[in-house]
């Protein structure tokens, strides 16, 4: 059986590569190796195992017609992930490629199994909370004159603060940026043309995702890049909020795991999975991990820097896809400790790195 995985030389790509080519897959990887995660070249890790490396671009019909030719499945992986407001490159990138993969196998009649789109939990939004009379509720974005009053938390229409409830599969999604809308748009898209056209197509709604590999370089890769790159660096470790916001993080082997029981299992078609580390954790509980881990002496500062459109909470219920027997084994310690190794053995200039997230941060406060 051969599989497909576009953006495969990146993070996730190359682990569910990895774990694909040990059950005894044949991998194909397309990727344009563009920057700010690569420079062009492919990396050693997707290299030395022998996979079909395809250099293209998952917008370029030609491109994509020469790799969707004899693959069974396919795993749409590649997807602009930024914060910057060209909003048009968002949906470009991530939403019309889904069209164009369906477009090209349907044109050519290649015979693809199965279709499995990398969605993310961005697609909730903030989610739904619960006022104190019990009345849930989908929160606007938090004001200016919130953040400025260092008011947090989510409040209801009475001034209370309202209480978070776990992301659902089922529950309504409401994007707050262009990144999770162009992932709403293909998740409709790909259900919808799947099903007309008889493809089954998958969606796994990520958490935070981390491990060995995750490029520093990724403005995207959130708290862990930020809080082990200032810590390698003996540089103050920089918590925005109050630190009392909650993530979850999921480990990549056990999301490359996710990946491939896609393929594996025909009761996941036509699905949505969130795919998260099943336990909530406190932004600046994180950041004493990190602290813990890299054995660093640095200070956690905890002065109220913020980005107004981050998410005040972002867990998700991960028991759908654990009825499948999945599980999310592999601790977030494990990942920082992946991660740290990994960053500590390529070459990376952390230094330049971390200056880079402090006049980021300086642009925010
Ligand atoms: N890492 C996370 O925490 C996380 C969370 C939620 C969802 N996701 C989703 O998972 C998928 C993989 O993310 P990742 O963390 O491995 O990112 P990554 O940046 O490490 O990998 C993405 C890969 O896609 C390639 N790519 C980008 N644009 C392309 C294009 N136009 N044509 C061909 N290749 C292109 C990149 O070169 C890169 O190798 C993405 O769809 C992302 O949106 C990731």
């Amino acid at each position: 059986m051969k599989v497909l995985i576009t953006g495969g030389a990146g993070f996730i790509g190359s682990h569910t590569a990895d774990l694909l080519s040990q059950k005894g897959y044949s991998v194909k990887i397309l990727d344009n190796l563009s920057p700010p995660v690569h420079d062009g070249e492919w990396p050693d890790y997707v290299k030395r195992e022998g996979y079909e490396l395809v250099r293209g671009d998952v917008t370029n019909k030609k491109d994509l017609t020469k790799v969707l030719d004899s693959v069974d499945y396919v795993l749409h992986l590649a997807a602009y992930q930024d914060q910057m407001p060209n909003f048009s490159k968002f949906f470009t990138t991530n939403t019309v490629s889904t069209a164009l993969i369906f477009e090209t196998i349907l044109e050519n009649k290649f015979p693809v199994k199965k279709i499995v789109y990398a969605s993310s939990q961005f697609v909730y939004g903030d989610g739904i909370y619960k006022s104190e009379d019990g009345k849930e509720f989908f929160p606007e974005l938090r004001t200016e004159e919130q953040f400025k009053n260092k008011m947090w938390d989510i409040i209801d229409s009475g001034g209370r603060r309202a209480k978070f409830i776990s992301f659902k599969e089922e529950q309504k999604i409401n994007p707050i940026n262009s990144y999770g809308l162009s992932k709403m748009a293909s998740e409709v898209m790909g259900l919808r043309l799947g099903k007309t056209y008889g493809i089954p197509f998958s969606i796994l709604r990520y958490s935070i995702v981390q491990g060995a590999r995750q490029s520093p370089r990724n403005i995207y890769s959130g708290a862990l890049r930020i809080f082990v790159t200032q810590a390698l660096a003996g540089k103050t470790i920089t918590v925005m909020e109050d630190g009392n916001q909650l993530r979850d993080f999921v480990n990549v082997e056990n999301v490359a795991e996710a990946n491939v029981l896609m393929i594996e299992d025909s009761k996941t078609d036509f699905e949505i999975y969130n795919v998260g580390g099943g336990k909530s954790y406190k932004v600046k509980d994180f950041a004493e991990i990190v602290k813990r881990i890299t054995k660093s002496d640095s200070d956690i500062l905890i002065d109220g820097r913020y980005r107004r459109t981050d998410t005040r909470n972002a867990v998700s219920d991960i028991s759908k896809l654990e009825n499948l027997g999945w599980n999310p084994s592999n601790s977030p310690e494990k990942s920082v400790n992946d991660y740290v190794n990994w960053i500590k053995s390529s070459k990376f200039d952390i230094e330049e790195i971390v200056k880079n997230i402090e006049r980021g941060h300086k642009e925010l406060v």
